[in-house]
């Protein structure tokens, strides 16, 4: 319940699956769509233990930085930096920026491995040396959607229409409902985003904390229904998820979905607590239950066991595929020198070898992100 909100009636999940949640099935969704609830899942219908490449253990692979972390060369960085002049020179707006607007004929081929690691393997790549300190705003912006151009399609990132996001402490207060904590400096606990892939490229760091962490969702899975069945059943069931007011007219403030999910061979885990703890404050959404914190506490304290720490240095690109990872950061304090700036990119990867996903089997060229209403696409500058 959240604080200064009245009690509200007691209803049941079946009296408000009575209750029509118009277009929350609608196939772009990806954060986590709506599933029938004849087609939920019980851990018996999931292996008990999934072994692929997207099951890694953090602490070990800490160790094996060249595993997951890739360094520009000096080429690299050329090639990067002509396409985005050249692009800039166009004059086209980045909004519209294509592979085809954007050549990179050597490290194409290396960004089509980047993005099989992303989809096929341990879902994460940190991709570092972009020489962000000696670029314009302008050019770090196209360098940066231009990369992402190869890995997926840029969707909107919130009601704005914005299809870059700028991670920054702008002052929003985290305690209040529609708050996106991305505009605070408040800690991010485990999470997906509501994309198929998140990129952040780092322009400055804090004085303190914002260190990043990943963790592999099958791993945690793994553990958790190993360890409690009981409550890897309760995630296999409905939550209540809040929109944010991310919605249009006539659309219902909250959606049902799980929190796993096992399909077409792979599994999958959409979470973020912080749209489960505010759903109940729409009319007849109940508060998450003992059982249901339980189990969140749970999945976020064996994210936590499992996962891999990374810092995000000035010039540092990390993407994160979010059916299969989850990720975090630590609190952070800025100061008058350092102020914590990334850039962020949600990516579509439906159609384009991505993960068939149960609301979206066919893969649509742009899932994901946030659509709420005829909105023109648009790349700001700085954060608002
Ligand atoms: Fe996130």
């Amino acid at each position: 319940m959240l604080v200064g909100q009245q009690p509200q009636p007691a209803h049941t999940l079946a009296d408000n699956l009575k209750q029509p949640i118009i277009n929350f099935a609608k196939p772009e969704t990806t954060g986590a769509g709506y599933i029938p609830a004849e087609a939920l899942l019980t851990v018996s219908d999931i292996p008990a233990k999934i072994e692929d490449r997207s099951d890694w253990y953090g602490p070990e692979l800490e160790k094996q930085p060249e595993l997951w972390k890739y360094w520009l060369t000096s080429s690299d960085v050329e090639e990067i930096l002509t396409a985005t002049n050249t692009f800039i020179d166009s004059g086209v707006d980045v909004a519209l920026i294509t592979k085809e607007k954007f050549s990179l004929p050597t490290l194409a081929p290396k960004l089509a491995q980047y993005r099989d690691e992303l989809l096929n393997g341990r879902g994460f790549i940190l991709i570092r040396g972009l020489p962000t300190h000696t670029l314009t705003r302008h050019q770090q912006i196209v360098a940066f959607t231009g990369l992402g151009t190869y890995l997926g399609e840029m969707v909107p990132q919130n009601q704005k229409g914005h299809v870059l996001g700028h991670v920054k402490d702008i002052g929003h207060d985290a305690q209040k409902p529609e708050t996106r904590f991305y505009a605070t400096h408040e800690q991010q606990r485990f999470h997906t985003d509501g994309c198929d892939t998140v990129g952040l490229l780092c322009l400055q760091v804090s004085e303190e904390g914002g260190k990043s962490k990943v963790a592999s969702s099958t791993r945690v899975w793994n553990q958790l229904s190993q360890e409690r069945p009981d409550l890897a059943q309760v995630l296999l069931q409905y939550f209540y998820w809040d929109r944010k007011d991310e919605v249009v007219e006539g659309e219902a403030g909250y959606g049902l979905a799980p929190i796993a999910y096992y399909f077409k061979n792979r599994f999958m885990l959409h979470y973020d607590r912080n749209f489960l703890r505010t759903a109940a404050r729409h009319a007849n959404v109940p508060a998450l239950t003992p059982i249901q914190l339980e189990a969140i506490d749970y999945l976020e304290a064996t994210a936590e066991k499992n996962c891999l720490r990374m810092e995000l240095n000035v010039g540092d690109i990390q993407f994160v595929h979010n059916h299969q990872i989850l990720h975090a950061r630590t609190s952070f304090r800025d100061s008058a020198e350092k102020t914590r700036h990334l850039l962020r990119l949600w990516l579509s990867t439906g159609g384009i070898g991505g993960w068939d996903l149960p609301w979206d089997p066919q893969g649509s060229r742009k899932r994901g992100g946030v659509h709420v209403k005829v909105q023109r696409e648009t790349v700001p500058l700085e954060a608002e």
